[in-house]
């Protein structure tokens, strides 16, 4: 796979007059994206707004659209304790980034502190997502250290997921479980949240922890060629202590398959500890796995991939497509050079496609959630084919990762 990267960089001497043309433009596309993609948060924030209680009045937080399962435009309102429930006032926050807008800040502030009482849910590895995609974007976003002690208090419930003697999160499960320990590489997204934890309660230990379970993770979470493996479960009795016992393809096709967004996950998560650690080999492993991705012969010309890629034909996955271009925009500036530049056109490509009809949407097609064509869970019969509120969010964030770049 890396040799016919290398091998398209090498021949593509006029590639840089096309990169050049893609860059212009998506940077052309970029205000009427914002302008409309704010358009739609607005109308869906109206929707969910009567929403936010139960009948019990219990919070609940916008996932996605529930077309896919009854065939009626409806909101899918979700508990907080739900994976994705940091989306969508993440992408609120996003939005009052990328306009500046009052509104979008103070709706993003009524969502996100909903969230609070996540901080001490330790039933998955999810609070990473949840917490840090919502109190983490209003830190940044506000720079106020308002959100610190949560966001500490948040990073030691994660921790208690940690098994030193296997030196890994348990990413599913209950932690007294001895006969299964189950790792996703989606998991890798979390330690975002330890490493900062780490700077700023100046504590060792989450920053161990991460690094910790993403070096386990790279060790034995991806074939030779680099594609990841959903679920691995990992032994604990004595004298297998850390053996892979079982791979279970989770949310993939198969086990000789790579899931799409689980290996978008993986490149997010490796270009994102090599940021916070600079340690050179999460640097060589997100090329690898990214690696893995760009060069496979299923994937797409428009870069958004089939939901796995053994799955050539089958739907596409626009979460994975949004998540992988937010990563790939972050590895090129690691990497630079013209290894660096093919990342980034590769993620150039990618949010001009989804910038498009094909995937953008236009009023309330999908019931004003940005991108059409995601892929919740197909082997379950899942969100199969629909808008995701993690695809509209990793998209928006990719989007001002690209502006960033760029002069406006
Ligand atoms: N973390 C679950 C997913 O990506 O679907």
């Amino acid at each position: 796979m890396k040799t016919i990267l290398v091998a398209v960089l090498a021949v593509c001497g006029s590639c840089a007059y096309a990169e050049a043309a893609s860059e212009a433009q998506l940077k052309a596309r970029l205000s009427d994206v914002f302008v409309k993609a704010s358009a739609h948060y607005r109308a869906l924030d109206a929707a969910a707004t009567p929403l936010m209680r139960d009948a019990s009045g219990r919070p609940r937080v916008p996932h996605g659209w529930l077309k896919w399962k009854t065939g009626k435009d409806e909101l899918d309102m979700r508990e907080i304790y739900w994976w994705t429930s940091g989306h969508f006032p993440g992408s609120l926050w996003l939005l009052h980034e990328a306009t500046g807008e009052a509104y979008f800040r103070s709706r993003a502030m009524a969502w996100t502190e909903l969230l609070r009482p996540v901080a001490d849910y330790g039933g998955n590895h999810d609070i990473g997502f949840m917490m840090y995609c919502s109190f983490g974007n209003a830190r940044r976003i506000l720079k106020t250290d308002r959100y610190d002690d949560l966001l500490v208090q948040t990073a030691e419930t994660l921790s208690r997921r940690y098994e030193p003697s296997l030196g890994l999160i348990r990413s599913w499960g209950d932690i007294a479980d001895r006969d299964h320990f189950l790792v996703i590489p989606d998991n890798l997204m979390n330690l975002e949240l330890l490493e900062v934890a780490s700077k700023i309660s100046g504590n060792p230990r989450f920053d161990a922890i991460a690094r910790g379970h993403a070096t386990k993770t790279r060790q034995n979470h991806f074939r030779a060629d680099g594609g990841t493996y959903h679920v691995l479960d990992y032994d604990q009795r004595p004298g297998f202590l850390g053996s892979v016992q079982d791979i279970r393809r989770g949310q993939g096709l198969s086990c000789r398959t790579a899931w799409s967004r689980g290996q978008s996950w993986a490149i997010y998560g490796y270009a994102m500890m090599y940021r916070e650690t600079k340690d050179p080999a999460y640097l060589a492993f997100a090329q690898r796995v990214a690696d893995f991705a760009i060069g496979h012969p299923g994937m797409p010309a428009d870069g958004i991939p089939y939901w796995d890629f053994g799955a050539p034909g089958e739907e596409r996955d626009s979460s994975a497509g949004a998540v992988m271009a937010s990563a790939l925009l972050e590895l090129a500036d690691f990497v630079g050079g013209a290894k660096g530049a093919a990342y980034r056109a590769f993620a150039v490509k990618q949010l001009l496609a989804l910038a498009s009809p094909a995937y953008f949407s236009e009023g309330d097609e999908i019931g004003h959630w940005l991108l059409k064509h995601g892929v919740g869970h197909k082997p379950g019969d899942s969100e199969i084919d629909t808008p995701l509120s993690y695809g509209d969010y990793y998209f928006l964030e990719a989007l001002l990762r690209f502006r960033a770049s760029v002069s406006m």
